[in-house]
């Protein structure tokens, strides 16, 4: 008889917790801060990928098949948590990480499909991240590729980088790379 009496009250509380759950899946309301971006940052650094010695700052993970005799080494993925120095000796102030990776996938020129989050860690910005996916075609002087997003300082960030080959090693493989990077947040 309770049985009878608590089955009806046991799935009327279901209810009531599955409904809550729907109407807390989303919620707008107007905006409780001015109109964004009102900001436009500037900032230049140096990003210094290091694939040799003791202490590489990146790891090969993946190859695909024909990576190997792929002439632009198609399919090959490295992860990496590269420094990023004011000036562009790798003495120079560190102020932040680029964390995330870069893939090979182009099978006519050299293309990489970069996917990292700049990881800054020095003055204002320490704490805050910005993050950057975009294709870099690294034999050209030149190459722009988009801020997404970030957060911190950057939430609702958006902007673009623009990567200059500052020295490559042929041997080594080593890159220092300048990086001015403008976003409006
Ligand atoms: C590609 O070359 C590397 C280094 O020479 C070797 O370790 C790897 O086994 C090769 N991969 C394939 C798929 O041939
Ligand atoms: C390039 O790398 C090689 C091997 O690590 C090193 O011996 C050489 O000094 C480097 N060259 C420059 C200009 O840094």
């Amino acid at each position: 008889m309770a049985r009878l009496v608590l089955l009806p009250l046991f799935s009327a509380l279901l209810l009531a917790t599955a409904i809550t759950t729907s109407e807390a899946f989303s919620k707008t309301v107007k905006a409780p801060f001015p109109h964004k971006p009102e900001m436009l940052t500037h900032l230049r650094f140096y990003f210094h990928d290091i694939v040799s010695g003791a202490k590489p700052t990146t790891a090969k993970v993946a190859a695909g098949p024909n990576t190997n005799t792929s002439t632009t080494g198609f399919g090959l993925v490295v992860v990496i948590d590269d420094p990023l120095t004011v000036g562009p000796e790798i003495t120079s102030e560190e102020v932040g990480r680029a964390q995330g990776m870069y893939a090979s996938a182009d099978q006519k020129s050299v293309g990489l499909l970069m996917a990292f989050n700049l990881v800054f860690t020095k003055g204002k910005f320490a704490g805050s991240t910005a993050s950057l996916y975009g294709r870099n075609q690294i034999m050209s002087k030149v190459r722009e590729m988009p801020i997404i997003g970030g957060t911190g300082a950057f939430r609702f960030g958006r902007g673009y980088a623009q990567a200059r080959t500052f020295k490559f090693n042929t041997t080594s493989g080593d890159a220092v790379v300048e990086y001015n990077v403008f976003i409006w947040h």
